[in-house]
């Protein structure tokens, strides 16, 4: 199955993309993800990146578009879920291109919701593991000893854009050209669902899977 996870920064997209990945065999596709790696790398891709994601912007959608055929491409025909993509009416027409070429289409689409104010709350207390991946936040989930991973002791660090003013345009930028997804994708023929993700994060799985198996 291919599923579309769709919803505003900070919702938990990543958290529940990873969970329901090792729930179910599938495998988790996030542009976000993708993106800080060829920025880490130093690819002409990160260095294109770069600047749309320290502004809170979104990378042009032909950037976005070939990086995800790539991927698509290397994968075989087990379950996806995508997580930051499509973010753009244009992205999510040539997701369609995508996967008719290869055979697939998209099997389910979830919109995770939650309150502006519990998206910049989490946002300002994420912190991520630069080494194994890691993601804690320091409200919610904070890590045993503090600005050190669980994991694997690596140093803690917080995204360049979770600082306030950059969360703000995120924000922004959301409902301006990721949101009206909701509509394009409410005409189309895979199921839509949305899951209230203001609640615990095992209630917010139990919430997904349901969605998915419904
Ligand atoms: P991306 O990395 O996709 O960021 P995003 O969509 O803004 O989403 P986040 O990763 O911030 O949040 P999330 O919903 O995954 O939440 P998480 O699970 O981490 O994109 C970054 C940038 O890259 C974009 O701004 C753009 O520039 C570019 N980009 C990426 N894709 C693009 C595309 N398709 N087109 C164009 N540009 C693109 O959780 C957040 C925090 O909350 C964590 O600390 C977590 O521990 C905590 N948390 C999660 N769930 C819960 C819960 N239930 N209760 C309490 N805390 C929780």
């Amino acid at each position: 199955m291919i599923v579309v996870l769709l919803g505003p920064p900070g919702v938990g997209k990543g958290t529940q993309g990873v969970l329901l990945c090792e729930a179910r065999g599938f495998t988790h596709l996030s542009t976000g993800d993708l993106l800080r790696k060829a920025r880490r790398e130093g690819t002409p891709l990160g260095r294109e990146a770069q600047g749309y994601m320290d502004r809170g912007e979104l990378v042009p959608d032909s950037v976005i578009i070939g990086m995800v055929r790539e991927a698509l491409a290397e994968l075989g025909d087990g379950g996806v879920v995508f997580d930051g993509f499509p973010r753009t009416v244009a992205q999510a027409e040539a997701l369609d291109d995508v996967l008719d070429e290869l055979g697939r289409s998209v099997g389910r689409v979830v919109v995770l919701h939650a309150d502006d104010e519990v998206l910049v709350k989490r946002l300002s207390g994420r912190r991520s593991c630069p080494d194994c991946g890691a993601v804690y936040n320091v409200h919610f989930n904070a890590p045993a000893t503090e600005g050190r991973c669980d994991r694997c002791e690596g140093t803690l660090t917080q995204r360049r854009d979770d600082h306030p003013e950059t969360v703000r345009t995120r924000l922004d930028v959301y409902r301006a050209q990721t949101e009206p997804l909701v509509a394009f994708y409410e005409d189309h023929p895979a199921p839509v669902a949305t899951v209230e993700a203001d609640r615990p994060v095992d209630e917010v799985q139990a919430g997904l899977l349901a969605a998915l198996d419904g």
